[in-house]
């Protein structure tokens, strides 16, 4: 029976795009993740698992990025294709050639592309023209990849993902949204706090309630980081401006000042509580050195998932 509901979901993953979390079933999500710990397992006994031999993914990048880019290339390397590293200034893209013959173009010279930039309508612009799978490798909306690795990541520390508490504190950004559809899709609870002006996006926290229902999921938004993290399985944070908000650093520094994870605060969480942070962190902002560098801290493991994640979401929807 288990055999036949993941060949149907390997089915209907094939060719999709990898844009929003909400675009995907509950079951969707947990196959992908379920795979992602198959192919972990796989790699590290040395079994082979050239799912895309000879296959090749065009990565677009128009932000910075250590952990995307090493781990997409390195991934589909693993898998038996090859990563072409695309810098977005020097694509004719960069100088105003449209997105639509962009998608069109390269669709006929590669199997996949990854794009990370900056407005989140142009990732859904490439989608629209490429006739070949588009995975969204982070837009100032959403982050998807990394919520699945973190995911991936909070299962094999945790043994389960049902019912367990997620709380966020911090920006409401990219990374939160993905990890609040995460959340909804698999069936956890998440309070989120910001400062006033800094929420989450509306829209999104509207999907996120909708999808959570479903699953018997929820979502709290507050003010108050003590609110939030009470009894936490997981506290997660990320920077407080994000690339592109760089010249607004210092007015984030003072509307965040009460919003750093550090032991006091994480007096509040679960005795086990698990630390994550998508990482790059800035100790001494969003996070104290004890807390990232504690025993609670996880944030290496999530970095590295974001191997074993990408190469199941490539595997599932370019094979
Ligand atoms: N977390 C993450 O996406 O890291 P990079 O910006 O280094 O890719
Ligand atoms: N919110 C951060 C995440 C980096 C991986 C940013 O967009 O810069």
């Amino acid at each position: 029976m288990q055999g036949t509901l993941n060949e149907e979901l390997a089915l209907s993953l094939k060719g999709r795009d990898f844009l929003m979390l909400v675009d995907f079933k509950p079951e969707e999500v947990r196959y992908l993740i379920d795979l992602a710990i198959d192919l972990k397992q796989k790699q590290k006994a040395g079994e082979p698992h050239q799912l895309l031999k000879n296959k090749t993914l065009g990565m677009i990048f128009e932000k910075s990025s250590t952990r995307t880019r090493v781990s997409f290339e390195v991934g589909i390397y693993q898998l038996g294709g090859q990563g072409l590293f695309l810098s977005g200034s020097d694509l004719q893209i960069g100088r105003g050639e449209p997105i639509w013959d962009t998608a069109q173009v390269l669709s006929r010279y590669l199997d996949g592309i990854m794009i990370r930039t900056f407005e989140h309508r142009k990732v859904v612009e490439l989608a629209r023209g490429a006739t070949i799978p588009v995975i969204n490798g982070l837009t100032d909306l959403s982050h998807p990849c990394q919520a699945l690795a973190d995911y991936q990541t909070v299962l094999e520390h945790k043994g389960r993902l049902e019912g367990l508490k997620i709380a966020y504190i911090g920006d409401g950004n990219n990374v939160v949204h993905s990890l609040m559809m995460g959340a909804a899709k698999l069936g956890m609870h998440m309070s989120v706090a910001t400062p006033e002006g800094y929420e989450p996006d509306a829209n999104i926290v509207q999907q996120t309630k909708d999808n959570a229902s479903e699953t018997g999921a929820s979502l709290h938004i507050c003010r108050d980081p003590k609110e939030a993290i009470a009894d936490a399985d997981i506290v997660y944070t990320d920077v407080w401006a994000s690339m592109g908000q760089e010249a607004e650093q210092k007015e984030r520094e003072i509307a965040f000042s009460a919003y750093q994870i550090n032991e006091d605060l994480a007096k509040y969480a679960k005795k086990d509580y698990l630390f994550m942070h998508c990482l790059p962190a800035h100790r001494g902002e969003e996070v104290s050195e004890g807390v990232i560098d504690g025993a609670h801290s996880i944030i290496f493991d999530q970095a590295e998932n974001r191997l074993h994640a990408q190469k199941a979401i490539m595997a599932a929807i370019m094979s």
